[in-house]
């Protein structure tokens, strides 16, 4: 048995999600003709009260479209230092939207408001002039932490008292809203996930969500926002080769994993606790209990473990030399769990 801890995004389809794309009804989504996509764009806006959504086939092209449609060349958007468009889009924004990316330090992927306030300068000839803010929740580099919504608020506020648009990359905003409402007495029914999700996402101007994580999808994410900027954003994504034909296919999918995959995220959190608490009862030096879907782990040479792992089954993901990242998703079951407390017992006795 392999159990693959690199990341929520590995996961394949289910049979069901197969059966679900098979059937979907398509048409040229570049002419606007594909029902079973303009219905998805519809429902994803809906579920997070926004006018509009965009779908994109990766969480880096809506984050990027966001970028462009939110800024100009030469003006500054600020980022906690862990963030997605920082790491790992390839340095897309200084080339797409001609921007210069401001990180400040958060405290496991969250800023505090007090340092943002005194981030953002004053007009000045000098100064990039601060355009965009971001956050990521959960963060992944963070810990998969989940940045409560009352927190986003107070972030948003003062971004926009400083004349700021605000963009959430949601990538994992699922994972969030399970979270959030697991914490509530009112427990993490379908019900709940919907209103934590409204929440969550309330005080941006734009918003990206991916189905390829947490949820499960084979591809996809969704820009969602105001209609006339998703507007906008439509143009964007066709300049980058991002209009995409019969994508009912893809949109199937991610209906299914809405449907199908959103209740099971409350147990992947569930198994990332039991995960940590195995690896902290087993002497394993842990970061702080996961939040959501993310263990970290800190080790001497991460990538010798890693490889020692992964002789055992068990595959996880070296982030530098030092930190370890393990992920739950819905192809890791208690067995699964117990495989991979069983191959870091060993490598500890090794
Ligand atoms: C927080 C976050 N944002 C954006 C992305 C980008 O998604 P994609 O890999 O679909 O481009 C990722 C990918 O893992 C992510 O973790």
């Amino acid at each position: 048995m392999i159990v693959d801890l690199r990341s929520d995004t590995v996961t394949r389809p289910t049979p069901g999600m197969r059966a679900a794309i098979a059937a979907a009804a398509v048409g040229d989504d570049v002419f606007g003709e594909d029902a079973t996509m303009n219905a998805l764009e519809a429902r994803v806006a809906a579920m997070l009260g926004k006018e509009a959504g965009l779908f994109t086939p990766t969480g880096t092209m809506a984050n990027q479209i966001a970028i462009r449609c939110l800024t100009e060349p030469g003006d500054e958007v600020i980022l906690e230092a862990d963030a997605h468009p920082f790491h790992y889009e390839a340095g897309a924004a200084a080339v797409i939207s001609g921007v210069t990316l401001r990180l400040l330090q958060g405290a496991r992927g969250v800023l505090d408001p007090e340092l943002l306030r005194q981030a953002v300068r004053p007009p000045n000839v000098h100064h990039a002039p601060a355009r965009l803010f971001c956050v990521e929740n959960t963060a992944n580099r963070g810990g998969g932490t989940v940045i409560p919504a009352a927190h986003s608020a107070r972030l948003c506020a003062v971004a926009k008292e400083a004349g700021l648009s605000c963009h959430l990359d949601g990538a994992r905003i699922w994972n969030a809203a399970a979270a959030t409402a697991a914490q509530s007495p009112a427990g993490a029914g379908a019900t709940r996930i919907q209103e934590e999700l409204s929440a969550h996402v309330a005080p941006f101007d734009t918003v990206n969500v991916c189905f390829s994580k947490g949820l499960g999808a084979p591809v996809g994410s969704m820009l969602v926002g105001p209609a006339s900027m998703m507007a906008r954003a439509r143009r964007f994504r066709k300049m980058l080769g991002g209009g995409m034909r019969q994508v009912g296919i893809l949109a199937a999918a991610c209906d299914y994993a809405l449907d199908h995959h959103l209740p099971l995220i409350g147990a992947d959190h569930q198994r990332a606790h039991a995960l940590w608490i195995g690896l902290r009862d087993a002497g394993w030096n842990v970061e702080d209990a996961p939040e959501s879907n993310m263990v970290y782990v800190r080790s001497p040479d991460a990538p010798t473990l890693t490889a020692r792992l992964e002789s055992r089954g068990v595959r996880c993901l070296a982030l530098g030399h030092d930190r370890i990242r393990l992920v739950t998703h819905h192809e890791v079951d208690d067995a699964g769990v117990a495989a991979a407390l069983e191959a870091f017992g060993a490598e500890r006795a090794a």
